[in-house]
């Protein structure tokens, strides 16, 4: 396994639109991607999800987890369900309903920045296993939002390009110092 540098804001490849993969073909590099990703994911820290393309696999690839009703400060939006660590393999979502909420965003592709960024309260979503089989599920809230950062991703989309009030868009130092005692929803991706 290796730990992999992370592609920043401002590197074109970020803006690719990834490809599907096709496990029945490409197991092999999927798996070593997906120990990659994990290596290097479980290296940046308190983090909730990392998308293939932020390490330069430009691959419709996934990890997430969420620590249930944990107790990092920068991620103080609680879930009531733990994630665990979960591959997400060619996955897509549909929103269950037209409501969207504001929630802080981070990601690691925009060091030391946070932003207000709305997304889909509801979603329901599916995606592979490493394993090929085809899970469908549904999440709400904060696990809703992660999905939702992380597939932007895949399409070439970091959450600034979100942002609708960039009032709400600064450096996470003083957002966290100033703004985010009155904010209870937060994500550092
Ligand atoms: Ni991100």
């Amino acid at each position: 396994m290796s730990i992999l540098p992370i592609l920043k804001m401002g590197h074109p490849s970020l803006l690719r639109i990834s490809r599907s993969v096709d496990l029945s073909q490409e197991f092999d590099d999927v798996s070593t991607l997906v120990q990659n990703m994990t290596e290097t994911f479980n290296s940046l820290g308190e983090r909730v999800g990392l998308a293939a393309p932020q390490i330069g696999a430009f691959v419709r690839v996934l990890i997430i987890r969420i620590p249930k009703n944990n107790s990092i400060t920068r991620y103080d939006a609680l879930v009531d369900e733990d994630i665990p660590l979960t591959a997400l393999i060619n996955p897509s979502f549909s929103p269950l309903s037209e409501e969207k909420e504001n929630g802080w965003e981070a990601c690691i592709s925009v060091p030391n920045m946070m932003g207000m960024v709305p997304r889909y309260k509801h979603i329901s979503f599916s995606y592979e296993t490493l394993e090929g089989q085809k899970i469908e599920s549904h999440a709400s809230g904060f696990h809703a939002r992660v999905i939702q950062h992380e597939y932007d991703h895949l399409d070439g989309i970091l959450y600034p390009q979100r942002i609708e009030d960039f009032r709400l868009f600064g450096f996470e130092e003083e957002i966290v110092r100033y703004v985010k005692s009155n904010s209870p929803d937060f994500i550092k991706e």
